[in-house]
C-alpha cells in the first residue's frame, strides 16, 4: 500500500504545472479530493516539520497551480468557504505556493436565461485565466 502511495505522489510531482478543478460540497471539498490529498500529504515525503516548534515546510518543488473552484452560491472569502482556505493550505504545506484562482460561485441561477448569462460572462474570465496559466514558466 505504501508503494502505491509513493507512486501516486511521484505522479503528482512529475507535473510541470497543476490544474485542480473541484466543486464545493457542503462548504468544503468532495470526499474523493480529501482522500486524494490525504494520500499526497505525507510527513517527511511531501512536507517536513521542525519537531521543536512544529512549524511545517513544504518538500515539493514550487510550480504554477491553477484552481478552478465552483459553488452554487458561496463567494470566495465568505465565512462559509472551507474549500479554498483548505486547498490553499494543503498545497502550501507541500511547498506549492504559486496558486492562481478561478471561481464560479453562482452556478445556480433562478432562471435558465440568467444561468446562460452567467456562463457567458464567466467564459471571458476563464479564457483569460487559461491564457495566463499557459504562459506561466514552470
Ligand atoms: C453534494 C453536493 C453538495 C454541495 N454543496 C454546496 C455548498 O455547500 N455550497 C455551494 O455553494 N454549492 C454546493 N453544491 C453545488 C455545487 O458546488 C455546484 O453544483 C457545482 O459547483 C457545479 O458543478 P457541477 O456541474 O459539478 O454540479 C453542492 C453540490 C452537491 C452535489
Amino acid at each position: 500500500m505504501w508503494a502505491r502511495v509513493l507512486a501516486e505522489i511521484e505522479r503528482f510531482d512529475s507535473a510541470d504545472k497543476i490544474l485542480l478543478s473541484s466543486p464545493m460540497w457542503n462548504y468544503s471539498v468532495p470526499y474523493k479530493l480529501k482522500h486524494y490529498l490525504d494520500l499526497l500529504m505525507q510527513p517527511l515525503v511531501t512536507f517536513g516539520y521542525n519537531p521543536e516548534t512544529m512549524e511545517h515546510f513544504g518538500m515539493l518543488r514550487n510550480r504554477p497551480v491553477q484552481f478552478i473552484l465552483t459553488r452554487s452560491s458561496v463567494p470566495p472569502g465568505d465565512f462559509r468557504d472551507f474549500q479554498l482556505p483548505y486547498l490553499k493550505f494543503a498545497f502550501d504545506c507541500m511547498g506549492l505556493r504559486d496558486v492562481s484562482l478561478l471561481t464560479a460561485w453562482r452556478t445556480t441561477q433562478p432562471t435558465a436565461e440568467l444561468r446562460e448569462q452567467y456562463v457567458a460572462n464567466f467564459e471571458d474570465e476563464a479564457r483569460e485565466a487559461a491564457r495566463l496559466f499557459a504562459t506561466k514558466p514552470s
